[in-house]
């Protein structure tokens, strides 16, 4: 993997549009909407949410993932984090949760993962869900880890089903969604694809809340 030049932010959260009120240019969400700003740590990695000041950290953490990993994730050969992403970072997008997990302390942290749901234009009950973990981390219990708390934070955000699109052939997400409490269908419009998704507020998945409360906590 390449070596990474650029640094995450310093690890307070005062820049963040968001933590400074209404965010710009977008009408707050009322009943649904995202956790403003978390931090918490896994496994002795930060975990918060992103801010404007670790795109050109977050840039170069895509720039370093394999082909296969950006394929897998953005399904398209992009060459850094797409424009969309940047523009709802900057603008404290209430409709977008990202998290990034970091490696090291101040002007040396790195971005090792990046977490997020982003809220549905067509359904404002309902998130599309995705992660990326480093080529070099992953297969370390990090992906899951990042999932079950987005999966939390969507629940505390009251949102009603989390979803997502992921390759066919994408083992290591497919079994991390399965293990996560996702159910795995057929994809309606594309073959390459199925769509995994997980209901957020049955009986069964309070329950579930709790065990991953607990997860997390340990
Ligand atoms: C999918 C991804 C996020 C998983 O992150 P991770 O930190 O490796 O996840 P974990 O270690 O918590 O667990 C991954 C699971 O996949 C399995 N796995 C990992 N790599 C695998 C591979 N190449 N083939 C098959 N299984 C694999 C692990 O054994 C583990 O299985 P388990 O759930 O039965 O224990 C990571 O592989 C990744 O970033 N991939 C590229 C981007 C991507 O595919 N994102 C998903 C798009 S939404």
């Amino acid at each position: 993997m390449s070596t990474r030049q650029s640094s995450a932010a310093a690890d307070d959260d005062a820049g963040h549009p968001a933590s400074r009120g209404t965010a710009l240019g977008v009408k707050p969400l009322v009943g649904v909407g995202t956790s403003v700003v978390v931090s918490t740590e896994i496994d002795a990695t930060l975990v918060r949410s992103a801010t404007p000041r670790d795109v050109p950290a977050l840039q170069a953490f895509v720039q370093g993932l394999s082909t296969l990993s950006r394929a897998a994730r953005f399904f398209v050969p992009v060459a850094e984090l797409p424009q969309m992403l940047v523009e709802a970072i900057e603008s404290g997008d209430r409709r977008h949760h990202l998290l990034v997990a970091l490696d090291g302390a101040g002007a040396q942290a790195q971005v090792v993962a990046l977490a997020q749901y982003a809220i549905l234009d067509a359904d404002a009950d309902t998130c599309d869900i995705a992660v990326v973990v480093t080529d070099a981390r992953q297969r370390r219990g990090l992906g899951g880890r990042l999932m079950l708390r987005l999966i939390e934070d969507a629940r505390r955000a009251g949102l009603l089903l989390a979803q997502g699109d992921v390759l066919r052939y994408n083992r290591a997400m497919l079994s991390l969604a399965r293990r996560t409490g996702f159910e795995v269908r057929r994809h309606p419009d594309d073959a390459t694809l199925v769509k995994i998704a997980l209901p957020l507020k049955t009986n069964e998945t309070m329950a579930a809340s709790r065990t991953t409360t607990a997860l997390l906590a340990a």
